[in-house]
């Protein structure tokens, strides 16, 4: 199915002020809808994500059997299989979703029967070596088209591995660690970089014994799950880019409500505030281990610092870079981010388009493999920006228009319906002109 691309023009603002409830986490949507849908019972989720990869998972787990029932535009109840899938009688289409693709594979890799997983042509060109050889190890049989998509897994009963992720994934410690949720023995994936651990907190919460040491996560299979009821929390990487258009502007002004607050995910409210911009977090609280509050933000009246990203930050961070990277210019002194070479993997090579939009937007920018160095100080001035159909390029990029002179046009502005449909609505609501 293709997609007719749309093109949305970005006025600059004259600030930034509203208050804002977001649409549920991505990531955590992805997992309860695959958790929910494997378990045994009914599971109701609330606030779940309304982007369009997250459909793609509950369309893949329905092809599987479950069943969901979607209650108006952001509830869903799912009906898990318990424990058992049934084998598609089609290629399980997994759109532009890679959280899907990879998370899937180790779901199914030790059921019965063969599935074949497909994507769009962006998710086609995606490296998916990275979970065949954990899965492989523990036993599967996966074979990819060079190394990419289409998938085609031929169930059977699996052994046991030690892994240790060689770069930093959620999606791959995930898929290793469904597969181990089904096989006999003590599964354990160790990571250089703790990666987001919805995982872990959701096969808990759904009655899964998982243990956790400072670098390591571990399995003992198989076990059952159970269908839980449970409200996502706003999803902080959607609010990046809100986050960062108020920090653009001092006299802003910016309230989240029932924002995910994970500390695996929160590393952006540090960068922020070692930009200078003042956050403050109230009403904490807790559901499902998963931690939501009310996250207040205004710019500081001097404008904001500099800060380099690398490391470990660099791999926690990945989803906000864009962002971060197109504030970068209107920063004082800059932005450097290193040790990002994923970001050239993600649904395009966002290093690569980052420069070069920055660049049609009138910025200096320096590429580099790993990373870009963006000198601040910089005006920047309206432009037609190529999305290249990747939804957090289409909005790290609304963002930058605000503050650039004369009028943006995003090219491919339908890309962000992949995360985050309400994101344009939103930004005409609290942008003000
Ligand atoms: C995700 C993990 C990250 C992230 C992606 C969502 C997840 O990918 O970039 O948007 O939900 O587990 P990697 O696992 O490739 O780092």
């Amino acid at each position: 199915m293709s997609i007719a691309t749309q093109e949305r023009l970005i006025r600059p603002a004259r600030n930034v002020y509203g208050s804002l409830r977001l649409p549920g986490d991505k990531s955590i949507s992805h997992r309860y809808a695959m958790l929910g849908a494997f378990a045994e019972g009914t599971s109701r989720f609330t606030n779940f994500s309304t982007g369009a990869d997250c459909a793609s998972t509950l369309a893949c787990m329905e092809a599987l059997g479950a069943k969901v029932h979607k209650i108006g535009d952001a509830a869903v109840e799912v009906t898990g299989v318990a424990g058992r899938v049934t084998p598609a009688a089609h290629a399980l289409e997994c759109g532009n979703s890679g959280s899907t693709m990879r998370m899937i594979s180790g779901l199914l890799a030790p059921q019965q029967g063969r599935f074949t997983l497909t994507g769009d042509a962006s998710l086609s060109r995606r490296p998916m070596e990275r979970i065949r050889k954990p899965l492989e190890e523990m036993g599967a049989r996966i074979v990819l088209t060079e190394g990419h998509a289409p998938i085609e897994i031929e169930g059977t009963p699996l052994h046991p591995i030690d892994y240790t992720a060689p770069v930093p994934s959620a999606q791959v410690k995930t898929s290793v660690l469904l597969a181990g949720l089904q096989t006999a023995g003590t599964t354990a994936v160790r990571e250089s970089v703790r990666t987001r651990d919805h995982s872990e907190l959701a096969l808990r919460a759904f009655g899964a014994t998982i243990n956790r040491t400072i670098d390591s996560v571990s399995i003992a299979g198989p076990q059952t799950l159970t269908a839980i009821d449970a409200t996502i929390p706003g999803d902080l990487s959607s609010a990046a880019f809100f986050l960062c258009a108020a920090a653009l502007f001092p006299g802003s002004n910016l309230v989240f409500d029932a924002l995910g607050l994970n500390p695996t995910r929160s590393s952006l409210l540090d960068v922020l505030t070692a930009l200078g911009v003042h956050i403050a977090v109230l009403n904490l609280e807790e559901k499902h281990a998963e931690l939501t509050g009310t996250v207040q933000v205004t710019a500081p009246p001097q404008g904001l610092s500099s800060t380099t990203i690398s490391g470990p930050l660099a791999a926690q961070l990945i989803d906000e870079l864009p962002v971060l990277a197109a504030i970068g210019p209107y920063t004082r002194s800059g932005i450097r981010i290193r040790d990002a070479r994923e970001l050239r993997v993600k649904e395009s090579d966002r290093i690569a388009l980052v420069a070069s939009n920055l660049r049609a937007m009138g910025a200096e920018v320096q590429e580099f493999e790993d990373g870009l160095d963006i000198p601040g100080g910089q005006s920047l001035h309206g432009a037609a920006i190529d999305s290249g159909g990747d939804h957090r390029i289409a909005m790290a990029f609304s963002v930058a228009a605000l503050r650039a002179q004369g009028e943006t046009v995003i090219h491919g502005a339908e890309s962000a319906a992949i995360s985050f449909p309400e994101f344009f609505d939103l930004l005409d609501l609290v942008a003000e002109r």
